[in-house]
C-alpha cells in the first residue's frame, strides 16, 4: 500500500516565529487526521531547527525546500543536504517549478540534489508539471515524462521507495485555479506508467504521487478520491493550520 501524504510547503513565508505558531497549531490538529496520513511541514532554512524541536515525537515530520547540489565546502549561501538531515528533516522537496522557473534549476543539477539527499538519509519530494504555454500546446504529457526520465530515471529501484513525485501544474500554483480531478488524474496515472516503464509495475504501484496547485479543503476531497492522487503538496492553504488540517481529513 502506497503512503497518503500531506504536505505543506510554506515557500517564503512567515517569520520564525510566526513559523513557529504554524507549527504547533498544526501539530495541536494533527490528532483530527487519519493515523495512516503521513502529514508533512516544509518550512524555510530559518525555521527548520526551531521547528523540528515543536514536531520532534509528534506524527508531523519536518522537510525543506531545497537543497546544495554539492556536498560541502566554499559554495557561499547554499545549505547541504547533510546540514538539513543534522536539522531533523527526514524530507527535502526538490525540482519546485518555482525553483526551475526563477533560479535556474536543471534536471541535471537536480540528479545531484537527489542523489545528495538520499545519500544523507533523506526522503524527497520531487516536483514536476507543466506551464500554460505547454499545456496550452498539449505538450503537458510530454513535460513531464522528460522532466521525470530525465531526473528519476538515474536512481535504483530500491531508492525509488524514497522518493515521492509531486505533480504541480505551473498554471494551477497559486492562481486559484485548480486542475480538475480528471485533469490530475489523467497526468498522475501518466506519470505512474512512465515510472512502471524503467520501474515495473509493482515499484510504480508504490510511488505515492502527489497533486499540488490551489489544492483546498474544498476540492481535496474530490482530487484525493482519484485512484492515482495519494495527496497534495499544498501552499497557500498550508499557511493556515484549519485549511491544512482541513485538506489532510479529506481522504
Ligand atoms: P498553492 O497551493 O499556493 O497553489 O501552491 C502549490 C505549490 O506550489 C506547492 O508546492
Amino acid at each position: 500500500m502506497r503512503k497518503k501524504i500531506v504536505a505543506g510547503n510554506w515557500k517564503m513565508n512567515t517569520t520564525v516565529p510566526e513559523g513557529v505558531e504554524l507549527a504547533k497549531a498544526v501539530v495541536a490538529k494533527s490528532a483530527e487526521v487519519p493515523a495512516d496520513v503521513t502529514l508533512i511541514v516544509a518550512t524555510p532554512f530559518t525555521h527548520l531547527c526551531p521547528v523540528a524541536a515543536v514536531v520532534e515525537g509528534t506524527r508531523v515530520a519536518l522537510s525543506a525546500e531545497n537543497c546544495a547540489d554539492k556536498e560541502k565546502g566554499a559554495y557561499t549561501g547554499e545549505v547541504s543536504a547533510a546540514m538539513l538531515a543534522s536539522a531533523g528533516c527526514k524530507y527535502t522537496i526538490l525540482g519546485h517549478s518555482e525553483r526551475r522557473q526563477y533560479y535556474g534549476e536543471t534536471d541535471e543539477k537536480l540528479v545531484e540534489k537527489t542523489r545528495l539527499a538520499l545519500a544523507n538519509g533523506l526522503d524527497v519530494i520531487l516536483c514536476v508539471g507543466e506551464n500554460l504555454d505547454e499545456r496550452e500546446a498539449g505538450r503537458h504529457f510530454d513535460v513531464c515524462e522528460a522532466q521525470i526520465k530525465n531526473v528519476l530515471f538515474n536512481f535504483s529501484a530500491e531508492e525509488l521507495k524514497h522518493i515521492v513525485i509531486a505533480y504541480e501544474p505551473v498554471w494551477a500554483i497559486g492562481t486559484g485555479k485548480t486542475a480538475t480531478a480528471a485533469q490530475a488524474e489523467e497526468i498522475h496515472a501518466f506519470i505512474r506508467k512512465t515510472v512502471a516503464g524503467k520501474f515495473g509495475a509493482e515499484a510504480a504501484e508504490e510511488v505515492s504521487i502527489l497533486y499540488g496547485g490551489s489544492c483546498k479543503p474544498s476540492n481535496a476531497k474530490e482530487l484525493f478520491a482519484e485512484k492515482d492522487i495519494d495527496g497534495g503538496l499544498i501552499g497557500g492553504a498550508a499557511l493556515k493550520a484549519d485549511d491544512f488540517i482541513g485538506i489532510a481529513v479529506s481522504f
